[in-house]
């Protein structure tokens, strides 16, 4: 364990071990910790694969296919960019398109196309890498988090556009956020002495607690991917020790 830049570091083999009480207790105090030594593999190929479905044209993208899986459009007409949204969900807001649809409104998300949903007929490989990558990090986020074992991977494609300040404007998440490490800006967190940039290296995740209030600017008017893991989390029973 080490700290830089007001996050503690822990490899994922102390998470797993002995040192789980006090990356929770530093997650909670900080708002934030980084875990090194993951395998970038994984992750590298959730980025390739949403890359040829993000590259593909809309119409590819619209065919109908099976449950559990999304793509949006997001509508930013304010100070942020616009993005489109891959998302792989086990919760039963995500599964019948009619609950989706209300969860995805609730949240102002628009989907793309009313009912209808990308296919991974025309995209073998997304399934595969994604469900990898899903599957490994909810195993983690309920061997450490108190939670309800629900969670979701999210891939983003945010467009490019040079007048908005922010690709995404500062807000906060009722879930925890397992952040990936980004192609484009980095995450800024607000911390206690302000807003500070936490820069996610291949073999690192940023895992962020509920509430915590984060943004990113957008300082290089280029498209930015990212990809996160969020957590429900049960934010009112205190933690699993
Ligand atoms: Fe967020």
């Amino acid at each position: 364990m080490n700290k830089s830049d007001g996050a503690q570091h822990y490899r994922v083999s102390e998470i797993r071990g002995k040192h789980k009480t006090r990356a929770l207790q530093d997650l909670e105090k900080d708002g934030m910790i980084y875990v090194d030594g993951i395998d970038p593999e994984p992750l590298d190929q959730v980025y390739q694969q949403a890359k040829v479905f993000f590259c593909s044209p809309d119409k590819r993208k619209y065919r109908s296919l099976g449950r559990n899986w999304g793509w949006f459009v997001d509508e930013r007409k304010f100070d942020y960019c616009s993005r489109e949204r891959f998302i792989i969900d086990s919760s039963e807001f995500v599964a019948p398109v009619k609950y989706a649809k209300h969860y995805l409104e609730e949240k102002g998300i628009l989907p793309a196309k009313r009912g209808m949903w990308p296919t991974y007929r025309d995209f073998p490989g997304l399934q595969p890498a994604f469900s990898r990558v899903y599957d490994h990090w909810l195993a983690f986020c309920s061997g450490m988090l108190p939670g309800y074992n629900m969670g979701s991977l999210h891939v983003c494609k945010y467009h490019v556009a040079r007048n908005p300040k922010f690709k995404i404007s500062p807000h906060t998440d009722d879930e925890y956020v397992i952040a990936f490490r980004p192609e484009g800006e980095a995450l800024e967190i607000c911390g206690t002495n302000g807003w500070i940039s936490l820069p996610v290296e291949r073999e690192q995740a940023l895992l962020v607690k509920p509430e915590t209030e984060h943004r990113v600017r957008n300082i290089l008017h280029k498209v930015r991917y990212s990809a996160f893991f969020s957590y429900l989390a049960d934010i009112y029973t205190g933690h699993n020790e």
